[in-house]
């Protein structure tokens, strides 16, 4: 037996919930034998999932046998894609077990299209706030130049730099209380550090009032959102980060009420009942159809209904355990790595347990003498073993801010020395901030992430034991 049976024997027995959803193993090998052939260790599924093939066997069995029209119209062809656009509306609805009359799917390209619908349709103004959580990815913090540009007030919910949790949201909710209308947002899961938010602050801040904007992108993958428990009223999805295929399809899926709120500041094709050039009038169409401009993408739909049939027969709740207990492995001996002179080599951003978080660790090397390894040259040397993992801030700014430490007053300085002319030097800003991380490397572990992927990783942080800071090349910034 090899050190890695024996590992392997133990990791099962201390995670039993990892033994019993063996079965991804065997849709591993063989739905996604590529992986494994190409020698990939595959650790950015919160950047995107995996696909099974068996995506694409039905996906091409569909297309290579319907004959299927632009769904805005009557004839037969256009008749079959509306039939099944509609089936993948539906079949997203009992996905995420959200009752028809309460809740619409909007289909857009991807999460950020959703959130800059809700965005420039949000009814903001004057007596207006839009409240959120520092931890968000950039396609939320977006909404806040749309809540200004109409005069609404702005305010974070800061984040402790140690836990990268958010404090009890009550009094900053109670400080916008009195606005009209407003809106609170905040990830189920961050992309950042993986903490898990609490899904009862959705509930919470619709008793002050609030719209409760919930961004489930990274949440979605591998853990069960039910809408039938939480009623959040926007919650938008990129459906690549579930089941990696088809890219360029996801859903803000809306309270239908809240939906009707919403006032959109223009019109398209398809998602009115009536314009006229003589009269200079249009007539908005109602639900989903208002926010779905032009064409949606029809061919790629049915290819949703065939990526949630797939997970909910893989189980979400096996993918989450097994998940769970890699995370929590990880943890373990990522913070037990030590240099020969006893020093730690990770420094982990956010919870050092698995308590409530997902699979997404975000961390620096650091060296025997504790200064931090240019996280690109982690990541260069991670390409070359063919580990893909993600490096910078991950579209994060807030959670990136608050766990490197960067005060305001450093980073406007550092922005007004960077800035000559108009032009922004973004080297000048990263050199200004010095000796601190100006970023971190991220590992995400989804659907079919094993222990072999986890041990890979170990086996190659272990590399940099022993070495020194200043024999790499340094430069890079949060992105
Ligand atoms: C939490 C979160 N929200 C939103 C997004 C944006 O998703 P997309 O790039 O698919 O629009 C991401 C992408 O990583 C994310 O992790």
């Amino acid at each position: 037996m090899s050190v890695q049976d024996h590992d392997y024997d133990a990791f099962l027995s201390t995670y039993p919930e990892y033994a019993a959803a063996q079965h991804i193993d065997e849709l591993r090998a063989q739905e996604f034998a590529r992986v494994d052939d190409q020698g990939h260790i595959y650790l950015d599924y919160t950047g995107g999932s995996l696909y099974p093939e068996r995506l694409l066997r039905e996906h091409m069995a569909l297309l290579s046998q319907a004959v299927l029209g632009n769904p805005h119209s009557q004839n037969p062809t256009s008749l079959a894609a509306t039939s099944l656009v509609e089936q993948a509306r539906a079949d997203v609805l009992a996905f995420f077990n959200a009752d028809p009359e309460e809740y619409d799917v909007v289909f857009t390209a991807n999460a950020s299209a959703a959130l800059k619908l809700l965005g420039e349709s949000y009814p903001f103004g004057p007596r207006a706030h839009f409240l959120l959580v520092a931890d968000n990815h950039n396609s939320v913090h977006g909404i806040r130049e749309f809540a200004r540009s109409k005069g609404a007030s702005v305010a974070y919910i800061p984040l402790d730099p140690d836990s990268l949790r958010a404090p009890d949201p009550r009094p900053y909710l109670e400080q916008g209380a009195s606005a009209q209308p407003k809106l609170f947002a905040f990830p189920a899961q961050s992309n950042f550090s993986g903490v898990q938010h609490p899904l009862a602050w959705v509930e919470l801040a619709r008793e002050y009032g609030y719209d409760v904007l919930l961004d489930a992108a990274a949440f979605a993958p591998t853990n069960r959102l039910d809408l039938g428990l939480v009623h959040p009223d926007f919650i938008p999805i990129s459906f690549y980060k579930m089941f990696g295929y088809p890219t360029g399809v996801g859903v803000l899926l809306a309270r239908r009420e809240a939906l009707e709120r919403l006032q959109r500041p223009w019109f398209a094709g398809g998602t009115v009942q009536l314009v006229s050039t003589k009269a200079d009038l249009y007539i908005l169409s109602h639900g989903h159809e208002a926010f779905e401009e032009g064409t949606v993408n029809y061919l790629s739909l049915p290819a949703i209904s065939n990526g949630l049939r797939f997970l909910q027969e893989t189980g979400v709740e096996h993918i989450h355990a097994r998940v769970a207990a890699l995370v929590d492995y990880l943890l373990t001996m990522m913070q037990n790595l030590r240099h020969s002179n006893g020093e730690p080599l990770i420094q982990l951003y956010g919870p050092r347990d698995a308590e409530r978080r997902g699979g997404v660790i975000a961390f620096n090397i650091v060296d025997p003498n504790g200064r931090l390894v240019p996280y690109q040259q982690v990541e260069a040397e991670a390409n070359e073993a063919r580990i893909s993992i993600r490096s910078g801030c991950f579209c994060n700014p807030g959670a990136g801010e608050y766990s490197l430490t960067h005060t305001a007053d450093e980073i406007r300085a550092c922005v007004e020395g960077a800035s000559r002319e108009g032009a922004f030097d973004i080297d000048a800003f990263r050199a200004c901030l010095g000796e601190k991380a100006t970023g971190a490397v991220r590992a995400s572990l989804g659907l079919v992430s094993n222990f072999s992927d986890a041990r890979a990783f170990l086996d190659f942080l272990i590399t940099f034991a022993d070495r020194k800071a200043e024999d790499f090349p340094s430069s890079g910034g949060c992105n």
